[in-house]
């Protein structure tokens, strides 16, 4: 029994020991001589970008699964309203979730703030595009399909195939599952501010090496969005429904 009372307590000091960094350390920091910092007490960009964004938007903001936000080209035309919208809402029907409190997230106001202002003033060049004519961050007007499907194929098509559906040069953009799950406005970014980290080019290096209009941008987009799906991963769409019913019906006559 005896041998068992020690293993048991060797046991419960192993374990004491696997537990004690996780309950004395914040941040992998050692706690000695500080006083951990509630979750709504941190004012720190770089804490606050490493704890909620890096995870998506890459460490230094230099990309991942999602875009790059310390791309200078992205950081010049986006409007710093828009960013501190997304990053308190949201945005729906995409993974990018909402951070604000009042929204459902666990960030204040004073955090999202911080957050919003620090992406431009940490990586952002004010005079990046000086002389350039950005296009506007969110578009002007409605797009055109049949233009877009046109400007795709001057500026897109080298690298992602004439129907979107890639080639070795740049992945599929018109699939069910890449499109469900970017929104419009997402899709206009990238198309911009291009994700150097991947290279794909911004909207002024397209493949016939002149910049894209403001228009032919929006096109390009309404035609990518008249790709989407209705009912993304589902089956049985009320278009193939009918088509199943159809059958069915003729089937059974
Ligand atoms: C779970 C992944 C995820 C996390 C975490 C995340 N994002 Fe995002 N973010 C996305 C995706 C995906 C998009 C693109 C959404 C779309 O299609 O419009 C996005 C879009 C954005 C945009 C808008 C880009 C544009 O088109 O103008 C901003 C700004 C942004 N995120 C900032 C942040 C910040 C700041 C944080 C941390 C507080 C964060 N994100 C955390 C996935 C994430
Ligand atoms: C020189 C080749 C090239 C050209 C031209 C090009 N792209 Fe890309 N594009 C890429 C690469 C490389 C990537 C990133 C990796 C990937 O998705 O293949 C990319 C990524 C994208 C993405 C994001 C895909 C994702 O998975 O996040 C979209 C959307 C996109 N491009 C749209 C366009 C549109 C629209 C045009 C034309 C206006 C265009 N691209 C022109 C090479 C190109």
């Amino acid at each position: 029994m005896k041998v068992k009372r020690i293993s048991l307590l060797f046991v419960l000091a192993a374990m004491s020991l696997a537990l004690l960094p996780a309950c004395s350390s914040y941040d992998g920091q050692p706690a000695i001589n500080s006083e951990p910092i509630a979750p709504n007490q941190i004012l720190d960009f770089d804490t606050l970008y490493a704890q909620n964004c890096a995870g998506c938007h890459g460490g230094q903001g230099r990309g991942g699964a999602a875009i790059a936000l310390a791309n200078p080209v992205y950081l010049a035309i986006a409007d710093e309203n828009a960013v501190l919208n997304v990053v308190a809402n949201g945005v729906r029907g995409t993974s990018m979730p909402a951070f604000a409190q009042r929204a459902g997230g666990m960030l204040t106001e004073q955090q999202i703030d911080l957050i919003a202002s620090g992406i431009f003033s940490r990586w952002g060049r004010e005079q990046f595009l000086d002389g350039a004519h950005p296009p506007s961050y969110a578009a002007k007007a409605a797009g055109n399909v049949d233009h877009g499907q046109l400007a795709f194929g001057t500026y897109c098509a080298t690298c992602h195939g004439s129907e979107g559906t890639g080639t070795a040069k740049g992945s599929a953009i018109t699939n069910d599952s890449f499109l469900a799950l970017v929104s419009d406005q997402g899709l206009r970014t990238i198309v911009i501010a291009g994700r150097p980290e991947l290279g794909a080019p911004d909207w002024r290096n397209n493949v016939p090496g002149h910049p894209m209009t403001d228009q032919e941008i929006t096109d390009v987009v309404a035609w990518l969005v008249s790709r989407r799906a209705q009912n993304p991963g589902q089956p049985y769409s009320p278009v193939n429904h009918a088509q199943y019913s159809e059958k069915q019906d003729a089937n059974q006559h």
